[in-house]
């Protein structure tokens, strides 16, 4: 049996870098065929960066989730390219796929999901050390279990012999967190993970995973609806409408100045952030009805500074200035016109 070192070396430095990309995808594409073609995921590409904290926000149906079940190999895209470390997954060799998924794993937003309730939580966190031949005797596992259980900030004594129905929200969260964590992942991806959880423990769940990164530099891929969350946890953020990224930003600089319409409806939408710019139209904008194929920019029916040509050809994410990227020929165009700057 192969017996890895735990901690891998180099697992616990935060070693953020500007050209070192663990993750990157090309034009991927995730379509489902039903009695509709839905195009979940359709044609985006992004680079994640080593140790960075890359948020993925968008209203519900965006694709979000289809997109970080995709980077983890539990949905098989349609088309594109994921590379890991620069080499690419090859999608259709399980080896290839057990290879991502030992080194990315995904938090689901409700905990009960990762747990089976017959199942003791320390049992069900020591399934994937099993499973990747991370120990090599029962002592072994226990300590990796509960190594992984006090990084999350549960006591392992307590958690011993617990059912997860015996835990808090909270913990329970934490508990699906540790299990993730338990075989050392250099990348999470946490889908909705404090949605369902109480806002007043939402924040220290939040705090595990900024901590996972700091400490560990552990490269997080977070997933919301939240803009207010994304930009307390998040380096930078990716906007997603209808299966595409929209725009793309250092954090700070998609707050402060969103340079794609969507963003900036999404902001006006959360109430809580500042330098919240405001539309002239005062209409609601999200209840305006959207025909489901249309040709040019996805977002033009809704779309305030739309104009004509927007209806030809879709944008592709392109630089706008001031270090962000949007998929928007208005904004293009006025970057173009001013510079870039
Ligand atoms: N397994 C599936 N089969 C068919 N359609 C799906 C499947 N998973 C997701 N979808 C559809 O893909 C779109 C994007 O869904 P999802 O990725 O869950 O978005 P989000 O997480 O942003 O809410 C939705 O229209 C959803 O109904
Ligand atoms: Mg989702």
């Amino acid at each position: 049996m192969q017996v890895l070192p735990w901690p891998p070396a180099g697992w616990w430095r935060k070693t953020v870098s500007e050209n070192d990309s663990v993750l990157r995808v090309e034009d991927l594409r995730v379509h489902f065929q039903g009695k509709k073609l839905v195009k979940a995921v359709d044609g985006v590409s992004l680079e994640i960066k080593r140790g960075e904290v890359i948020s993925v926000v968008g209203e519900s149906g965006s694709g979000k989730t289809t997109l970080g079940r995709t980077l983890v190999g539990l949905t098989r895209p349609t088309s594109g390219r994921i590379l890991l470390d620069g080499k690419e997954i090859r999608i259709r060799d399980r080896k290839s796929l057990k290879g991502l998924w030992r080194r990315a794993q995904m938090i689901f937003q409700d905990p009960y999901s990762t747990f089976n309730p017959l199942c003791s939580v320390y049992d069900a966190i020591a399934i994937p050390v099993r499973k990747f031949d991370i120990a090599d005797s029962d002592a072994e596992v226990r300590r990796i279990v509960e190594e992984s259980l006090e990084k999350v900030g549960l006591n392992p004594a307590e958690m011993r012999g617990k059912y997860p129905n015996q835990l808090s929200g909270g913990q329970r969260q934490r508990a699906s967190i540790a299990r993730a964590l338990v075989i050392s992942p250099e990348i999470i991806i946490a889908d909705e993970p404090v949605s369902m959880l109480d806002v007043s423990i939402r924040a220290g769940i939040l705090d595990v995973l900024k901590n996972l990164n700091e400490k560990f530099g552990v490269t997080i891929i977070f997933i919301t609806h939240d803009l207010a969350v994304a930009d307390y946890i998040s380096d930078s953020i990716a906007v997603m409408y209808r299966g595409k990224v929209v725009e793309l930003a250092p954090s700070d600089a998609l707050i402060e100045a969103p340079m794609h319409p969507y963003t900036e409806l999404l902001l006006r939408s959360a109430p809580r952030l500042k330098g919240v710019r405001r539309w002239s139209e005062t209409q609601d904008l999200m209840l305006k009805e959207v025909p489901s194929e249309f040709p040019g920019c996805a977002f033009y029916p809704r779309c305030p500074i739309s104009r004509e040509g927007c209806t030809f050809t879709e944008p592709d994410l392109a630089d706008v200035g001031r270090s962000h990227l949007a998929a928007c020929f208005v904004r293009q165009d006025e970057a173009k016109k001013t510079g870039n700057r």
